[in-house]
C-alpha cells in the first residue's frame, strides 16, 4: 500500500481521533505530531513539535492535517500548501469567509495537490441512505429540508470554542455548519438565505446559542435551519419533504452516543391508502449501530491521494459556500 508521509498539527479530541483513523487505514505514515500544549503530546512516538513552522519545515511532510482551533486553520493550510503538501483540514474553514477565501485563493494557485475539509457528516450511514435513496428517485424530488441541531452547552465555561477571537463564531459556525452543508447536500446550492443568531440564555457569551435561517435555491427548494446550544439535550434531526413521500433522519451515532439512535425513515406517498393511513403512513425505518463516517472520510482523502479518486465531500467550493451561508446570516444580524 502507497504511505504517504503526514504530519498532524492540533492533537486534541480531533487531532487523536485523526491519528487512529490514519494509523487503522494504513495509507499514512505519521512521521511527526505538533501541538503547543506539549501535555497533548507526550505520549506520542516519532517527532514532536509545539511549533506548527518548525514542524512542516523539518519534516517536510507530503500531506499535512489540521486539526487546531480555528483561528490557526487558515495560516497552516495556507503554509502547507505553499511548500506543496496535500492538506486535510477540520472544519470550520477558518473563522469567517474571509479566512476561506484566503485558502481558496491559495489553493487554486496550486496544481495537482488534494484539499479536503472534515465536513465528517456526509459519511454518516443515515446521511448516505438518505442520498441514494434521493438519488434513486424513487421518492420524486426534494423540495424542502428541515434541520435542527442542537446541544447543551455552556457557553460562559473557559474553552477556547467561547473565545470569538479565536472560535470566530458561535453555535451556528461550530455544530450549524455540519447540518448548513446537509442542507446543501441534500436540496441544492442557496441563493437567498434570511436569518439571525441570538443570546437567549447565555447573554454575556460573544458567541450565539441559537441560529434560525431560512434558505431558498434558484428553482424553489426551500431548507430551514435551527442550531441550537440551548437544546439541553442533544438532538439530531433532519426531515426532507419530496414530491412522492420524505425522509426523516433522527439521532446520530456519535462516540458518546448522546444524540440517540442514528436511524433514517422514510415514506413513499400512498394517496390510494393502500399502506396506512393518511397523515399515519405506514414507514419504513433503518436504524445504524455503526459509525463509519471517519473512517470513510480518510478512504476518500486517500483515494483522491492515489489518484483513485476525487474529493467529492468537504472540497473547498462547499467550504466556501457554506461559510458564505453563514457570512450572510451573522451579517444581518449586525444590520
Ligand atoms: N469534524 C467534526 O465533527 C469536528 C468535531 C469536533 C471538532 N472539530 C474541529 O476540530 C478542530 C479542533 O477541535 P477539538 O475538539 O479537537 O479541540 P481541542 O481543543 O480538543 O484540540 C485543539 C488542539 O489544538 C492545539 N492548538 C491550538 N493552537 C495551536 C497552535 N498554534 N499550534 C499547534 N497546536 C495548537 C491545542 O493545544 C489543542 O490540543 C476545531 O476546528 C473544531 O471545530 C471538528
Amino acid at each position: 500500500m502507497q504511505q504517504f508521509n503526514t504530519v498532524i498539527i492540533g492533537m486534541g479530541r480531533m487531532g487523536r481521533t485523526r491519528y487512529q483513523e490514519m494509523t487503522r487505514h494504513g495509507g499514512f505514515n505519521i512521521t511527526g505530531v505538533c501541538d503547543n500544549n506539549l501535555e497533548c503530546i507526550q505520549d506520542y512516538s516519532g517527532n514532536k513539535y509545539s511549533d506548527w513552522k518548525e514542524c512542516i519545515d523539518n519534516e517536510q511532510p507530503e500531506v499535512v492535517v489540521v486539526c487546531t482551533v480555528n483561528a490557526v486553520i487558515p495560516d497552516i493550510v495556507c503554509y502547507a500548501l505553499d511548500k506543496g503538501c496535500h492538506v486535510f483540514s477540520e472544519k470550520p474553514p477558518g473563522r469567517n469567509l474571509k479566512d476561506t477565501l484566503r485558502m481558496k485563493e491559495k489553493y487554486d494557485k496550486t496544481n495537482g495537490l488534494v484539499l479536503k475539509f472534515g465536513f465528517n457528516h456526509r459519511y454518516h450511514n443515515s446521511i448516505i441512505e438518505a442520498k441514494s435513496l434521493i438519488d434513486s428517485g424513487f421518492l420524486g424530488d426534494v423540495v424542502a429540508a428541515r434541520g435542527v441541531y442542537g446541544k447543551a452547552a455552556n457557553l460562559m465555561r473557559d474553552e477556547w470554542r467561547n473565545n470569538i477571537d479565536i472560535a470566530g463564531g458561535g453555535i451556528l459556525l461550530d455544530q450549524g455548519i455540519h447540518m448548513l452543508d446537509l442542507l446543501r447536500y441534500f436540496v441544492g446550492d442557496f441563493s437567498e438565505i434570511s436569518g439571525f443568531t441570538d443570546n437567549l440564555v447565555w447573554k454575556e457569551s460573544a458567541g450565539e446559542d441559537t441560529a434560525f435561517a431560512t434558505m431558498r435555491t434558484q428553482d424553489g427548494k426551500v431548507a430551514t435551519l435551527h442550531s441550537s446550544a440551548i437544546q439541553w439535550k442533544h438532538k439530531f434531526d433532519l426531515d426532507i419533504m419530496l414530491t412522492d413521500g420524505y425522509i426523516a433522519l433522527n439521532g446520530l451515532l456519535t462516540s458518546t452516543k448522546s444524540y440517540g439512535e442514528e436511524s433514517i425513515t422514510y415514506y413513499k406517498k400512498d394517496l390510494e391508502i393502500k399502506s396506512g393511513k393518511i397523515g399515519n403512513p405506514k414507514e419504513y425505518t433503518m436504524c445504524f449501530d455503526e459509525d463509519s463516517s471517519w473512517e470513510l472520510e480518510i478512504k476518500e482523502f486517500y483515494d483522491a491521494l492515489t489518484g483513485r479518486g476525487i474529493v467529492e465531500n468537504g472540497t473547498i467550493e462547499d467550504a466556501t459556500q457554506v461559510m458564505s451561508l453563514i457570512d450572510k446570516v451573522y451579517k444581518k444580524n449586525n444590520d
